[in-house]
């Protein structure tokens, strides 16, 4: 019997086998067909035994060349297998990317803190510092140290949410003015800025809200004047309703500054010659202001001889009703997305 030969058909055949299998699995059958212990290789191993002495070398070898052999092919097409099932994967995970991308919907900065940081920005760049005060006032910071004492008439201008008989809800910014000075006890100049919320008991409608949002300034040193204050206030008038702007101060009341003016900006809609939007004035009334008064400078401890000093308050739903038409004060409060978009 030739098993050379028969060895060789063999090999032919598992080699084939080889090729057509089609994944891993199938190749693992084939060498498990072909060399494990019950294979056709194995089978001719034990039939060494049977064959005369001379022809043992010549069978071994042709065992071993025919494992060879197929172990050469089986590493190939594993190794082709391995390249295939990559290319498959990269293929089947691979990124198109030029697929549009899913936008995600990102917040913005609401209107009113875009006026807060315009004006911050302006601030800032004349060497103002941002303060902050707590809106839980006391009746003390909020009213009594701001030449406003419990029987004040000018009380009534500032329906206030009480706490506590000592504590409310700030009905203005005013009481940083109280903090900034008691703590600058050195006494050296201040020049302060503060955004924030305040309080009043109002009832809610297109153009009273219980709360709104204002900016308090306040500068104090030796040698400030109203001429100060007007700069200043021109500064700001040009910054958020244009450039061309013009102001005017007229006579007003606030216990805690004197002399106390209210800021007429000329209008921007028309351009100072009149029409519906100043009520064919020409001026639109956008703040209050003032020298800071004496009396609020002595009960914090400073010598009105040697310093002086103004404040402003400006509220900034205010000046976003007026910028960008908005008939409804409500509107910046119960954040219907439609409205707050607009201004993104
Ligand atoms: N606090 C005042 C108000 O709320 C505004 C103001 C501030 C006026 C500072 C003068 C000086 O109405």
């Amino acid at each position: 019997m030739d098993y050379g030969k028969e060895l060789m058909q063999h090999l032919t055949e598992a080699k084939q086998a080889i090729e057509k299998a089609g994944d891993n699995k199938s190749l693992q059958k084939v060498k498990n067909d072909y060399i494990s212990k019950n294979g056709i290789i194995s089978k001719y191993m034990r039939k060494m035994r049977d064959v005369p002495k001379d022809e043992k070398k010549l069978l071994g070898k042709a065992v071993n060349d025919a494992r060879e052999a197929f172990m050469k092919a089986y590493s190939k097409k594993q190794e082709a297998l391995r390249k295939e099932e990559i290319e498959r994967k990269l293929s089947e995970e691979a990124v198109d990317v030029t697929l549009p991308g899913k936008k995600l919907d990102t917040g913005h900065v609401h209107v009113l803190n875009q006026i807060i940081d315009e004006l911050t920005e302006l601030f800032i760049g004349l060497g103002y510092t941002v303060e902050e005060g707590p809106e839980i006032e006391t009746d003390e910071y909020n009213f009594e140290m701001l030449n406003l004492p419990k029987t004040h008439p000018a009380r009534d201008m500032q329906d206030t949410f009480y706490i506590t008989e000592e504590t409310l809800l700030r009905t203005h910014t005013s009481p940083v003015q109280i903090r900034t000075l008691l703590k600058n006890t050195m006494k050296k100049p201040i020049k302060i800025i503060c955004p924030g919320k305040v309080y009043r008991r109002d009832d809610d409608d297109q153009t009273h809200s219980h709360q709104f949002t204002q900016i308090e300034g306040l500068v104090v040193d030796e040698k400030t004047s109203l001429s100060d204050l007007k700069g200043t206030l021109l500064l700001m008038a040009r910054k958020m309703f244009g450039e061309e702007r013009q102001i005017r101060l007229r006579p007003s009341y606030f216990p805690f500054t004197e002399p106390s003016v209210e800021v007429d900006v000329s209008c921007y809609k028309c351009g100072g010659k009149g029409c519906s939007m100043c009520k064919h004035t020409g001026w639109i009334e956008v703040l209050g202001a003032g020298m800071v008064n004496n009396a609020v400078l002595e009960a914090a401890g400073y010598d009105p001889e040697n310093y002086q000093g103004f404040a402003f308050g400006v509220g900034i739903e205010r000046i976003a009703i007026l910028r960008y038409g908005i008939d409804d004060i409500r509107s910046f409060f119960t954040n219907d997305l439609r409205f707050n978009r607009q201004f993104r």
